[in-house]
């Protein structure tokens, strides 16, 4: 028998009155690992009335204070690293290693979201910067608190995903309705339990568990929803955004990460970059480098040197740290099978792979990739990563551009003007040059544009979208 997880509803772990829960089958041994709750719709209503009151008070404190709940938590999140890095590991099949640093890196996160959250002292502006204006008025302008944030987190990164919203929201004063991946709500479970642990007062953060399809709308077009803070793929974002009343939306979305190969590039360097950008945690990063645009004159020495490296790739058991796992269920595998069939039948190279044991995906390199293969617009979220030769700088610009991604681009090469000149041209948030592409250093600003989301992430620009500003004018008289 697994076990059967509580949800947090103003400072109570509660089953739902649904008396139905979810099973949570583990990605790679495909047995129960446990069971979260089915909530109801009323519950949801009472999560978010709980949330509204609780924030009324948890604004009027300092933010010293509000950090202070926050130090806690991380102490928390430490102490219980290993436990919750094992639940990351089963529930969604994240290496043990990088399910522990995932734990660690959240730690972080929360730690800098404090430190920079007190720093953010806000502005004032003398009236007589403005033609006719005087000195005698002053205005004061600081960041005020939405109110209930709604925080939707994937399955990737259950943990650190999920504290990206939820330590800038608490923060900066608001509460919290925070709504895990249904593949990701025992970790979303434990990683509340630390905040509980931290003492946080009832009703700050409610956990709301039940599948998106199921509870997503209702809550997202609750009027006691503030503002919401979603992460996961296209279609659910463009879902939410067409259901969701007049309230601030943060999408962070898919991808379909180019890495733009010069003819002048390190291919050695190039080629490590690549491998670890598109085959870590079996290509399941939003991040993930998804296609290589490389230029004709040196394409083969690259697939050559790619080839090397990936058959080098470990497969198996997340419990072993292997970097190539199962996929999160089999319709994802299947998915990611069907890109790599389509592309085969229309006459792309198999340089390796496409080897499948049940949603095992062996990491899969295509050459020859054209732009009538699905594979070259679609993202797989999964081991197969095609290469597109092209002929010029102008032609891979355009390949990147024509996609409806816009997350980040890669481009490798030693020519630094060519690489602002390329880097300037791209549509996407992010551009980095000679490295792979990622979402990290957590302070950075997170920005995916087109299918890939709108607004920002990273952790100034969290806390700046879960606050608005308000204006205090002084007119002085003498
Ligand atoms: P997903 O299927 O879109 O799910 C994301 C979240 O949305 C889950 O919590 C899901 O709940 C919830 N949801 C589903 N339907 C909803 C609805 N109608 N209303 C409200 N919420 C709803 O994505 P995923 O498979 O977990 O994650 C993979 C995708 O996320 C990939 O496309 C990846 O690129 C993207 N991603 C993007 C970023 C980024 O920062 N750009 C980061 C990580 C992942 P249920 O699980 O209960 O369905
Ligand atoms: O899956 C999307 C994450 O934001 C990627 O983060 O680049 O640190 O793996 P990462």
């Amino acid at each position: 028998m697994t076990k059967t997880y509580t949800f947090l509803l103003n400072g109570e772990w509660r089953e739902s009155g649904s008396n139905e829960t979810i099973s949570i089958p583990c990605p790679y041994t495909q047995e129960e690992i446990g069971k979260v709750q089915a909530i109801t719709r009323d519950e949801v209503d009472e999560a978010i009335k709980g949330a509204e009151a609780a924030q009324k008070a948890w604004a009027t404190l300092s933010i010293r204070d509000r950090a202070s709940y926050l130090y806690k938590w991380i102490d928390e999140l430490l102490a219980m690293k290993e436990e919750i890095a094992e639940v990351i590991m089963k529930e969604v099949g994240k290496g043990y290693n990088d399910a522990v640093k995932e734990v660690e890196r959240t730690a972080d996160l929360v730690r800098y979201a404090i430190e920079e959250g007190v720093h953010m002292n806000g502005e004032s502006m003398l009236g007589d910067s403005f033609p006719g204006g005087s000195k005698s008025k002053m205005a004061m302008i600081s960041r005020v608190p939405l109110g209930v944030i709604l925080a939707i987190s994937p399955f990737n990164y259950p943990v650190n995903l999920a504290a990206a919203k939820i330590a800038p929201a608490l923060l900066a004063g608001n509460a919290v309705i925070f709504k895990p991946a249904t593949q990701g709500a025992i970790s979303g479970v434990k990683m509340i339990e630390a905040l509980h642990k931290a003492g946080l007062p009832s009703g700050l953060l409610n956990l709301v568990t039940g599948r998106g399809s199921v509870i997503g709308d209702y809550l997202v077009e609750h009027k006691g929803i503030d503002m919401i803070s979603f992460t996961g793929g296209t279609e659910t974002g463009y879902h939410i955004a067409s259901k969701a009343k007049m309230v601030p939306l943060v999408m962070e979305l898919g991808g379909k990460d180019p890495a733009i190969v010069r003819e002048d590039a390190d291919l050695s360097f190039v080629a490590n970059q690549i491998i670890s950008g598109a085959y870590s945690y079996s290509g399941q990063r939003c991040t993930a480098i998804k296609r290589v645009l490389v230029n004709e004159n040196v394409a083969d020495e690259l697939v050559t040197l790619l080839k090397t490296e990936v058959e080098k790739l470990s497969v198996g058991s997340p419990e072993e740290n292997k970097t190539i796992v199962p996929l999160i269920d089999t319709k994802s595998a299947d998915f990611v099978q069907g890109l790599i069939d389509d592309a085969l039948t229309q006459h792309a190279t198999l340089v390796t792979g496409n080897k499948r044991e049940g949603n095992l995906i062996y990491p899969t390199l295509l050459d020859n990739v054209t732009t009538d293969m699905r594979v070259a617009w679609e993202e797989p979220f999964g081991p197969v990563l095609p290469i597109i030769r092209v002929k010029s700088d102008e032609e891979a610009i355009e390949i990147a551009n024509k996609s409806d991604f816009g997350l980040q681009a890669s481009v490798f090469t030693k020519d630094i003007n060519k690489a602002f000149s390329i880097a300037n041209k791209i549509e996407t948030g992010s551009v980095q040059i000679n490295g792979r592409t990622e979402r990290g250093p957590d302070h950075f600003p997170f920005i995916g544009i087109k299918a890939s989301g709108m607004g920002a992430q990273g952790i100034r620009r969290s806390i700046e979208s879960m606050t608005r500003e308000k204006v205090t004018i002084v007119n002085i008289t003498e």
